[in-house]
């Protein structure tokens, strides 16, 4: 696997503007496909992605619910991709914009995008199971569209919550039911009807591909989406749009550690 350094020269290097974007749109294609529809000085990155002019699509609907002067916050964007929220959210005055992903290949988009369009961000090849590695907590932590691509999802939610010291920001794919309950506090053994209704927290696992993608394993409804939150020890503050949730931390700890040190250690 080639690493991001590789060629960061050649990356971080804008291309001239004075052949009509011939050299851009070259090194935009040079890049592999695109995820992320970006718009780099009126030349799409992904014009004729699957799910339209995306994620922009999905930003039109959260944005309101972010503030639009983010001066002086710190934001960590998890699997950034090409770098359209880190762009959006430097672009609203973030002092420190922390961008991770595990793939190369989006990587290097998002530093091309970042140089072309002059935008400061710091972009780091970093799982999100190994987000301890980034010192210290964010103001904002984006998580859109990569819960649902991981085998360990809530391991890597309860492993999160410890670099979110304002918000998080969580998007993923919601299958099934999209009507959200609360439920009593304990069923007895013998109450198996619970899991026959629709709105009760279920992951949708999928053993070999959904939609194409190998890397799409558990699919959770409404009510799965918002009980792991919560079990995470978020709050709830907005649901902008189906996929989209804003929480805070309220109950991270317990007991003054971490769920996930209690767990892995056994005494949760
Ligand atoms: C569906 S894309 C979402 C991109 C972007 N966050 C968005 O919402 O438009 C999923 C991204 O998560 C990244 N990803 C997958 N597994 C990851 C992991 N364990 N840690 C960090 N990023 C990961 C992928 O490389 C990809 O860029």
């Amino acid at each position: 696997m080639s690493s991001v350094s590789d060629s960061l020269d050649e990356q971080l290097s804008p291309p001239s503007f004075s052949d009509g974007g011939r050299e851009l749109r070259e090194r935009i294609r040079e890049l592999g496909e695109w995820f992320h529809n970006l718009n780099l000085h009126g030349v799409p990155t992904a014009p004729h992605h699957f799910l339209g002019d995306f994620p922009n699509i999905k930003w039109r609907q959260i944005a309101h619910a972010i503030p639009e002067n983010l001066s002086g916050a710190t934001v960590l964007d998890v699997g950034c991709n090409a770098g359209f929220y880190s762009i959006e959210l430097k672009k609203r005055g973030a002092r420190r914009v922390v961008g991770i992903d595990v793939d190369d290949r989006y990587l290097k988009q998002a530093r091309f995008a970042a140089a072309v369009l002059g935008v400061d961000i710091e972009l780091e090849k970093c799982s999100v199971y190994q987000v301890d590695r980034i010192a210290g907590g964010f103001d904002y932590v984006f998580f859109m569209g990569v819960f649902y691509h991981l085998r360990y999802p809530l391991f890597a939610l309860d492993r999160l919550i410890k670099k979110v010291g304002g918000k998080l920001v969580f998007q993923t794919m919601v299958r099934g039911s999209q009507e959200a309950d609360r439920w009593e506090d304990d069923y007895p053994f013998s109450n198996t009807e619970i899991f026959e209704q629709r709105n009760f927290p279920a992951m949708y696992f999928i053993e070999k591909s959904y939609s194409n993608d190998p890397t799409n394993w558990w699919i959770p409804n409404r009510s799965a989406v918002e009980a792991m939150l919560r079990s995470s020890g978020l709050e709830i503050e907005a649901h902008p749009e189906p996929e989209t949730w804003i929480c805070r931390p309220v109950a991270a700890l317990r007991d003054g550690q971490y769920i996930l040190d209690r767990e892995l250690e056994g005494s949760l």
